[in-house]
């Protein structure tokens, strides 16, 4: 196997008195899609933003490439190819696909726009995306569908040469036709040698591009599975209970009675600081 372009270690979130991650270890690699899973508040977005460098981590290890690196911020991010497509877009509306596209990242040529060159970048990434259902670049994208828009939000992306692209549930407003397109999409993505993350609670979509699934639960990596091994029985379990058969958290790790504010079951003695969460990469074969 390969190594991953992305290796996280132990990595600890608090809000306040709020543990939200506790030593999640996390890996994706290119040219795969690893569908990012979890019940409402396990922790998926949370830990998409540390990635992201929208949230500093309390402690953890970041590896790309083999290397360790730092994200302090968005833009170490960036520079590293790392980009999110959030789940409200972020588009406007008022600005046609080429704009939304280099928003805040224009190109000149001397000190005018460079509006033919971020027009046929824009179209050439489309193309290579196989993107047919947008008509022109310089529709404005207030007319767009919705399956269209997340098109274009992923597509702009993905033309800043970024080299790991998460989505966090870019299927959850989308009819089906526009679902499997932009599941189309994200198979593209990886094909094309990208690392993809994506959110979803879709079992359907997850088992439709995942060659991974990694399922959080109560803001711990319960498992981090290739999809062939596991049925979505197992991973609905995964997500409700941390655990399938042999498969998930250990049960001392299970007990985590919190009730969100920071007084359910004390975390020391649970896991010692410092150990890293247990992620089970489960091999085939090793059903009881
Ligand atoms: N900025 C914040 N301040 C305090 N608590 C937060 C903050 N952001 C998230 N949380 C808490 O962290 C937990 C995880 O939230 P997160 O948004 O990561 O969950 P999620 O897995 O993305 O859920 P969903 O599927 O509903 O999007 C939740 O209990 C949430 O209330
Ligand atoms: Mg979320």
């Amino acid at each position: 196997m390969t190594a991953p372009l992305l290796e996280i270690r132990n990595l600890n979130k608090s809000f306040g008195p709020v543990q939200v991650l506790r030593g999640i270890n996390f890996v994706a690699h290119a040219g795969e899609v690893t569908a990012l899973v979890g019940d409402n508040g396990a922790g998926k977005s949370t830990l998409v933003k540390c990635i992201g460098g929208t949230y500093l981590p309390d402690s953890g290890d970041f590896f790309f490439d083999g290397r360790q690196v730092f994200v302090h911020g968005p833009r170490d991010a960036a520079s590293l190819g790392i980009e999110i497509v959030y789940q409200d877009l972020a588009l406007c509306d008022n600005l046609d696909i080429v704009q939304n596209m280099f928003l805040g990242r224009e190109r000149k040529r001397g000190f005018v726009l460079d509006e033919g060159g971020m027009e046929q970048k824009a179209a050439e990434t489309l193309t290579r995306l196989a993107v047919r259902t947008v008509k022109s670049v310089r529709q404005q994208v207030s007319s767009l569908s919705g399956g269209q828009r997340q098109t274009v939000a992923i597509a702009k992306a993905v033309l800043w040469n970024s080299r790991l692209v998460i989505l966090d549930e870019p299927t959850a407003a989308l009819g089906v036709a526009q679902t499997a397109q932009v599941l189309e999409l994200v198979r593209t993505l990886a094909d094309n040698g990208h690392a993809v993350v994506i959110i979803s609670h879709n079992m359907n979509d997850v088992f439709a591009v995942a060659d991974r699934i990694a399922a959080m639960y109560l803001g711990q990596m319960a498992a981090l599975v290739p999809a062939t091994e596991v049925t979505h029985q197992q991973v609905v379990e995964l997500i409700t209970a941390g655990r399938s058969g042999n498969i998930g958290m250990a049960d001392s790790n299970l007990d985590l009675t919190d009730d969100g504010a920071g007084n359910g079951a004390p975390l020391a003695g649970i896991e010692p600081p410092g150990t890293p969460g247990k992620v089970d990469i489960k091999k085939s074969g090793d059903e009881a």
